[in-house]
């Protein structure tokens, strides 16, 4: 299936780095391409800038109720551009709170899909892994090789694959560089779904539609009380649960929801 690209200006230029767009029947889902085919995606400064911003976007928009990113079917990303990091020096690195801006991904509240088709390395693996939901190509292939290069990774790889496939496998990922397969992927809970590659952007935003019928509203507090279950202890965890629980009745969807249940049609959320 081919997807119609357009670029969307912003602050008055347009995207240098990605495609931005709006997709499904309803134009609600968010649609972000990484595209520098010629470095495989590699995520230059510019690019996650131009992501940032493209997120801002959607998350002021009204219509869109969840996002996508993907890249091209040879890579998702093959990580942070090395041409860039490699005369970086210490002073500028903490100096600069360098790559502090990619933690924008992970702030969002709508939610994000990542649908990887081939190579998701270091950042690119860690893009993914910042998204609330990764589906894969049956051909991605997923890896933290920074070890390799003398470093680690550092946009949440050691933190958000560990809490995602356990510490073995990380472990293993992470020290060797070794990378794993879809397959793998699926089966240690990296990913929910592995489809067939040129099935991959079409699965997402079938996904994204699914939730962009949601109430917004009531998404994003789903969204913020699994999120949690990352940061708090249990305790604390479904304490917030039954409190954001509670908050949805201070909401007209939760009734719509229910009222549409009882009178048998589909509820019509407002998003408020
Ligand atoms: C800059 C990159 C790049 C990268 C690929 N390219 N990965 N440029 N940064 N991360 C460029 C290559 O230099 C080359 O351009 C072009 O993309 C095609 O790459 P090839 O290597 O020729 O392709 P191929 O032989 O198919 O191998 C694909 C690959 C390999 C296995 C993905 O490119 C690779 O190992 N890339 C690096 C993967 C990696 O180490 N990622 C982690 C980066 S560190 P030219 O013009 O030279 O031909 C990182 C740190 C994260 O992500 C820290 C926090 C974000």
């Amino acid at each position: 299936m081919q997807f119609r690209l357009t670029h969307i200006s912003f602050a008055g230029g347009q995207y240098q780095y990605i495609l931005v767009d709006k997709k499904g029947e309803k134009k609600n889902v968010g649609f972000i391409q990484l595209n520098r085919p010629k470095a495989l995606n590699a995520l230059c400064d510019g690019l996650m800038m131009e992501v940032g911003k493209a997120l801002d976007t959607f998350e002021s928009d009204g219509e869109v109720g969840a996002i996508v990113i993907t890249g091209s079917e040879k890579a998702f990303a093959a990580g942070a551009d090395i041409k860039e990091m490699q005369n970086r020096t210490f002073q500028e690195c903490y100096g600069g709170n360098f790559l502090a801006h990619w933690n924008r991904v992970s702030t969002v509240k709508k939610p994000v899909i990542a649908a990887v088709n081939g190579f998701a390395l270091g950042g690119g693996c860690e893009l993914a892994m910042m998204c609330d939901i990764i589906y894969a190509g049956e051909k991605a292939q997923f890896g933290q090789p920074e070890i390799m290069l003398g470093t680690i990774p550092g946009a949440g790889g050691t933190q958000r694959l560990t809490r995602a496939v356990g510490k073995s496998l990380a472990m293993e990922m992470v020290l060797t560089g070794d990378r794993i397969s879809a397959l793998e992927a699926k089966q240690s809970g990296l990913v929910s779904k592995v489809v067939p590659a040129e099935q991959l952007v079409s699965e997402a935003i079938k996904c994204g539609e699914k939730i962009a019928a949601n109430s917004k509203l009531v998404s994003a507090m789903a969204k913020e009380a699994v999120n949690a279950a990352f940061e708090l202890t249990l305790a604390e965890g479904t304490r917030l649960e039954k409190r954001l629980f509670h908050a949805t009745f201070a909401t007209e969807d939760r009734k719509e929801g229910m009222t549409a249940f009882v009178e048998k049609r589909k509820a019509a959320f407002q998003d408020n």
